[in-house]
């Protein structure tokens, strides 16, 4: 039990090709985690923010910044589908998944994993507002470069470039959200 094959070798991962380079190492990426836990816990000072993370891509940044975050906080997660297994957007946004808790009176906090185009966000933030949420801030790993300030990200943790990324959640067509730091994508799709 528990063997998988004789192969002493481990498999090329990831494939070669396939990362251009590293645009966020690990280190970086826990450094400024820890910092926006704590930046996000003075903010919420006294009160209970309900975290809601938009899964999947937001599986890993919401694991590591609830863990940077010294006091009370509630979690619950949403499924929205954008980009299908595409790298271009199809610029719809559908909510496969809503929330277990009510948004009403709460102090919302969307945690998302990469703001693009920002229309996921921006699609988001009228929904809590619609259900009567207390307050809604954003907190994204990452923004692009340059992207139309409105609406705006309250707490960002990196400016990246237009290139397509994976890792630390982030996927390729559903592959790599399980590298600890974020790289440049240089692979194709019909590899996979
Ligand atoms: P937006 O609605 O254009 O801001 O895009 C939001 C979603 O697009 C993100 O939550 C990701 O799932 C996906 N996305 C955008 N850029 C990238 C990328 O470079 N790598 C992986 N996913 C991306």
């Amino acid at each position: 039990m528990g063997r998988v094959t004789n192969n002493t070798e481990l498999p090329a991962f990831p494939a070669e090709g396939d990362i251009g380079s590293i645009l966020l190492t690990e280190e970086q990426i826990q450094t400024r985690v820890s910092e926006l836990g704590r930046e996000l816990a003075s903010k919420y000072a006294g009160e209970t923010p309900l975290f809601v993370a938009v899964m999947k891509g937001s599986v890993i940044f919401v694991a590591d910044l609830l863990k940077a975050y010294p006091g009370p906080v509630q979690f619950d997660v949403m499924i929205v589908s954008s980009y299908g297994d595409a790298l271009e957007t199809s610029g719809v946004v559908k909510i496969v998944k809503d929330l277990d808790t009510p948004a009403a009176g709460r102090h919302v906090v969307l945690v998302e994993d990469i703001v693009d185009t920002g229309l996921t966000m921006k699609y988001l933030l009228d929904h809590f507002e619609k259900q009567g949420a207390a307050s809604v801030s954003v907190c994204s790993l990452t923004v692009r470069e340059g992207r139309v300030a409105e609406p705006a990200v309250d707490h960002i943790g990196f400016e990246i470039p237009h290139d397509f990324v994976i890792g630390y959640g982030l996927d390729a067509a559903q592959l790599y959200r399980n590298l600890p730091y974020i790289g440049v994508f240089t692979g194709t799709l019909e590899d996979h």
